[in-house]
């Protein structure tokens, strides 16, 4: 018998599964009338055969469900280009029911550790002593009416674990998808155990079509080779590391692929670990070109499908947290293009191929439908408020670049994220001794710019930015850059002709009364030196949390002003509304004010932007990042969903991004831009992914929000500049004395063991 009927167990998830395709139209229907037939693809493509790449969907959308789902499969189905084949990496029941499964071991997917505690076994696989539970020592009803998917990897949610049942593999070809890839991993030791994969998938294919067979093992490719229709179905070798031995015979993996001719013999492709084509060095950058691989395999007439794509796995810095361009540097490059991507997140290699490949020259939109503001320039690649910063802004296609204005103690206006200069340089290496606790600034004691004078503040050095340890931002341009006067920063966005600047200004009572710096006046001074207060080609926008700030710009019309709201809010009632129109043309605000996420799902949309945009007062959102450990799950690890669903989603005005490249690829791309894309990139609908998630383990409910308050918006008139403020603040010791001079408070600033280690290291040098 080789189908079993599993009806009662399909009812039990029949409610689920009513679900996941409520999710689906949700989706769908959130772009209703942008959804269209996928036109045929005329671009040209550097792979075999000319032909788009493929989408391989490794367990269905397996990136966010438990692997080889139904939710993974189907999702993968909805939601990737057209041509997607779903990838099912075979294991064979006790009873010979052919299940898709991509570990050995059930334990690494399913529950069945708990649900048979007593069932672990110890086989020899290939050589090794695997210890687990196997799908082998079970029948296909044992496990139908036991054991429940899991998610194998734990940076993916959990709570979609114990909702599916295990997939055969007609459940997979069941939801017809348009290819099916079957990977046979482990020939010789099903048969070992008198199972046998090659007449399991003889009869699998008078039932069904699989489209591609792969496996590792040569033995199994060649004993299908005279079963399988060429025309039909392709065989593929899948190649592990280097130093992988190959069953059959018993050569490395390595050495065997210096020999493509003998592999043609046997297979009409490779599926290789993407790292076989460009490889990634020890210090995680990719080298200056890819090997010779796909070229040499394409001459000798074989295809190439490279494989371990994620957007969750951390790539090379050169992708710089966007896995979109990893896709491309496998198939937009110069010299080839892969056949195709085995992913676990096939949404958004069907972006990459369907959107952002083979579009160089496409001539894509000056204007796109937000605007993209930068946060410290290019932050995210170089370090922050840089010229460098700037420069790779304008290049990568950011309309508005950011000057946040600090003030050195003798009136230097600079830009920098914030007056205390130990995040975004080496002050707390230099300066350690001059740090202290300004309540009125931040509650944590830092080295502030108004503290030390402009030549000291040139002594250091930039610091690239981080969002987590773990995610470290390109350290080959770690202290890379210049900082950048305001004047310095006026004079590059005029030569670099950019749509506009934002120039954020904090603090500006606390440096007039306690300081006797006037920031206000030195923005207005630097602005009107470089003429920007008397043209209107390049918008100039005024950036404050502070009303009386923006109340001193007012006389300038062109200017655009911007009030910045940090606070998370819910809810900006009307009269507040009407209020700040009397001060800002524009808001900005979190992007959890707009969407509100719990446990890293997104849960519901705020009136927000529509209660800001109904008066007239546009709407920024800050800010975007591309690192995923920053992202929702409803977005898929992918930052490109972030945008899609703040721009096409919500509507907002314009991002406030520290990756203005990524911002430009989505803002500019063809799929972007006209009615009928390859590709839809469907926006995220807040609360809909929860929503699949059974009310018994869904997250407790987070409190709402507050709403905007009067005291978040209006300020008290700006103090007059302080005459002399000599006495106030003594000078400090210079950074060489020794620290006993220092104030009393500088320890405080020493609580993490890093810098003490910092510290320790530069007192020995
Ligand atoms: C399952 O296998 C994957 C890939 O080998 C591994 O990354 C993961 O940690 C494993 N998970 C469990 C729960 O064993
Ligand atoms: C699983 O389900 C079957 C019924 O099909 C039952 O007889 C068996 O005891 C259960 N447990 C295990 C570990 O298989
Ligand atoms: C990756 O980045 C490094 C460092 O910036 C650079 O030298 C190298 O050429 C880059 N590789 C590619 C393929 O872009
Ligand atoms: C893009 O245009 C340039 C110049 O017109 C041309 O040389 C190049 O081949 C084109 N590239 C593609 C991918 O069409
Ligand atoms: C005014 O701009 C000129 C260049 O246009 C510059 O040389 C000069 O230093 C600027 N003066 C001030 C006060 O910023
Ligand atoms: C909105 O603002 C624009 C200019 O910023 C103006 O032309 C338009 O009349 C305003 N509309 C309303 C309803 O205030
Ligand atoms: C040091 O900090 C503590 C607590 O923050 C405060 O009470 C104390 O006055 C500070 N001492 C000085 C000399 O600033």
């Amino acid at each position: 018998m080789f189908c079993v009927p599993h009806i009662t167990c399909k009812m039990q998830h029949q409610k689920k599964m009513i679900r996941c395709l409520l999710f689906i139209s949700l989706l769908i229907h959130s772009t209703l009338g942008k959804i269209s037939a996928v036109a045929p693809p005329s671009q040209k493509w550097l792979t075999l055969n000319g032909n788009q790449p493929l989408v391989i969907a490794r367990g269905g959308f397996s990136g966010l469900f438990p692997e080889s789902s139904s939710f993974a499969n189907q999702m993968a189905q909805s939601l990737s280009l057209q041509g997607t084949a779903l990838f099912c990496n075979l294991q064979l029941t006790k009873d010979g029911i052919g299940i898709c499964l991509s570990d050995i071991r059930l334990d690494n997917s399913t529950n069945m550790a708990l649900v048979h505690p007593k069932g672990q076994k110890t086989y020899d696989v290939n050589g090794k002593q695997v210890h687990g539970w196997f799908a082998l020592d079970y029948t296909i009803d044992q496990l139908f009416n036991n054991a429940s998917l899991t998610q194998g990897i734990l940076s993916r949610p959990s709570l979609f674990d114990l909702q599916s049942p295990i997939s055969t593999i007609e459940d997979v070809t069941g939801i017809k998808p348009a290819q099916f890839w079957l990977n046979v991993q482990y020939d010789s030791f099903y048969n070992q155990h008198k199972h046998s994969p090659t007449s399991f998938v003889e009869k699998a294919m008078r039932l069904m079509v699989i489209n591609y067979l792969s496996s590792p093992e040569i033995g199994f490719l060649k004993s299908m080779n005279g079963k399988v229709n060429k025309a039909k179905t392709k065989l593929i070798f899948q190649v592990f590391t280097a130093d992988e031995i190959e069953p059959t015979t018993n050569q490395k993996y390595g050495s065997l692929l210096q020999d493509l001719a003998s592999i043609k013999s046997f297979a009409s492709g490779i599926l290789v670990p993407k790292e076989y084509i460009w490889p990634v060095k020890a210090n995680k950058y990719l080298g200056d070109a890819p090997t010779s691989l796909v070229s040499d395999a394409h001459k000798q007439g074989l295809e190439v499908y490279a494989s371990g794509f994620a957007n969750d796995l951390l790539g090379s810095y050169n992708y710089s947290y966007d896995p979109t361009n990893e896709y491309l540097q496998f198939v937009d490059n110069s010299e080839f293009s892969v056949d195709g991507v085995l992913t676990d997140f096939s949404p958004t290699a069907s972006e990459a191929i369907g959107c952002f490949a083979n579009n160089k020259n496409v001539s894509k939109p000056v204007k796109g439908k937000a605007l993209i503001i930068t946060k410290n320039g290019a932050s995210g690649i170089y370090p922050g408020c840089t010229d460098l910063a700037y420069q790779q802004a304008v290049d990568d296609g950011a309309d508005i670049i950011d000057c946040s204005v600090q003030m050195s103690k003798d009136g230097v206006a600079f830009c920098s994220d914030t007056a205390d200069l130990i995040g975004d340089t080496t002050a707390m290496t230099t300066f350690i001794s001059r740090s202290l606790t300004v309540p009125e600034i931040q509650s944590k004691a830092g080295v502030f710019s108004f503290d030390l004078t402009w030549s000291e503040i040139q002594t250091l050095k930039p610091q690239i930015a981080s969002v987590y340890q773990d995610f470290q931002r390109n350290p080959a341009y770690k202290n890379a850059g210049k900082f950048t006067t305001l004047p310095e920063f006026l004079e590059l966005a005029k030569a670099k002709a950019v749509s506009g600047v934002l120039i954020n200004i904090q603090n500006a009572a606390y440096l007039a009364s306690k300081k006797g710096l006037d920031i206000v006046g030195a923005v207005n001074t630097a602005l009107s030196n470089a003429t920007f207060d008397k043209q209107s080609t390049q918008q100039v926008l005024i950036q404050s949390d502070d009303t009386s700030v923006l109340s001193k710009f007012k006389n300038v019309p062109t200017y655009k002003r911007v009030l910045l709201i940090e606070e998370k809010i819910g809810d900006a009632p009307k009269q507040l509304v009407e209020e700040i129109k009397k001060y800002a043309d524009a808001v900005a605000i979190t992007r959890s004010s707009i969407i509100q996420i719990n446990d890293f799902f997104t849960t519901a949309m705020t009136n927000v932007v529509a209660e800001f945009q109904k008066a007239n007062i546009s709407v920024y959102v800050y800010v975007l990042r591309n690192e995923y450990i920053t992202l929702a799950f409803d977005y898929f690890s992918d930052p490109i969903m972030e945008i899609a669903t703040f721009v096409d989603g919500v509507g907002v005005d314009g991002i406030i991004t520290e990756y203005p490249g990524t911002a430009s690829k989505y803002i500019r791309s063809p799929c972007t831009n006209t009615d009928k894309p390859q590709y839809n990139i469907l926006p995220a609908q807040a609360g809909s992914l929860l929503s699949l998630v059974p009310p018994e383990v869904q997250p407790p409910a987070a409190a709402p929000l507050p709403p905007l308050e009067a005291s978040d918006v209006v300020d008290p008139p700006l103090p007059p500049v302080a005459k002399d403020t000599a006495a106030a603040t003594p000078d400090p010791a210079t950074p060489t004395v020794a620290p006993s001079s220092a104030p009393a408070n500088v320890t405080s600033v020493c609580l993490s063991l890093v810098s003490i280690v910092v510290l320790a290291l530069f007192m020995g040098y």
